[in-house]
């Protein structure tokens, strides 16, 4: 466990910016190009420190489709690049051409204040997803590996029912194990995708954040195609949702000491809630 001291040590003085996206959806009727074109450009411009793109890349798992996302991805500008495989891609088969276009499916990347744990949460052919009893101890041997002022977990399925997604359905299955496993950790942010909803929670300790999907015009209700940025200075986290185009507006800003919080999901809801 790390001292205060250095942990404010660890602060930086400048602010440390996390991109992220997720579901692309690349190959699909829906992926609209222009979208993505433009959050890269956007997201280059922020020159973030971190880039994590939380699965469904693809649609159909296809090496086509993987040829194509990489090509998107290998548009940005940042070398520290997290990314895992969601259930698209992991259709047909697809994770084979996973390994070989973005290596390893599951990560651990540690910068600056951050450590980051990424997992393929994905099982073929099936649009649920689990962690899996085997990768509890994993996941927290690579976070008590080395202090970090911000533990961060990304999958791409969501550990919480989505507003307005069909609550019930594509949770992890063992999500209860998986979020206690996080909770032991130290873990304080949880980064997911795949319901094209974007959402924020906090539960205990953890703040877990649904990213929408970034160019895929698959959307729930009035929601629009969106990224999020994460951005950590003097010992706090904002995050905000970022529409291509179309500005941003700030979805959470806590606290890493005290954990106090505000969050901002009063648009969401009006996107996807019905009136009556
Ligand atoms: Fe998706
Ligand atoms: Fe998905």
């Amino acid at each position: 466990m790390a001292s205060d001291g250095s942990r404010s040590r660890r602060r930086l003085r400048g602010v440390f910016r996390i991109a992220q996206f997720s579901d692309l959806h690349c190959g699909e009727t829906y992926f609209e190009a222009s979208l993505l074109e433009r959050a890269i450009s956007e997201i280059n411009e922020l020159r973030p420190d971190i880039v994590v793109c939380s699965g469904d890349l693809t649609t159909f798992g296809f090496r086509h489709e993987y040829l194509l996302a990489r090509e998107y991805v290998d548009r940005l500008d940042c070398e520290a690049l997290v990314v895992v495989p969601g259930n698209h891609d992991s259709r047909n088969v697809g994770y084979v051409h996973f390994e070989e276009m973005f290596g390893e499916r599951n990560s651990v990347l540690r910068k600056g204040p951050v450590s980051i744990v990424a997992v393929d949460s994905s099982e073929p052919d099936l649009d649920h997803g689990q962690i899996g009893r085997g990768r509890y101890r994993w996941i927290e041997e690579q976070f008590a590996a080395e202090p970090a002022e911000l533990k961060v977990f990304v999958l791409h399925h969501h550990l919480l029912p989505v507003p307005g997604t069909g609550r019930e359905r594509n949770i992890v299955h063992d999500a209860g194990d998986a979020i206690e496993t996080l909770q032991r950790s130290g873990v304080r942010l949880v980064l997911s995708g795949h319901k094209h909803v974007p959402y924020v929670w906090r539960l205990e300790d953890l703040f877990v954040v649904n990213a929408g999907t970034v160019s895929s015009l698959r959307l729930r209700g009035n929601t629009r195609p969106c990224y999020n940025i994460i951005e950590i200075a003097d010992g706090r986290v904002d995050i905000w949702r970022r529409h291509p185009f179309h500005g941003q507006e700030r979805l959470v800003s806590f606290s890493l000491d005290t954990l106090e919080y505000a969050k901002f999901t009063g648009a969401i809801e009006d996107e996807v809630t019905a009136r009556t």
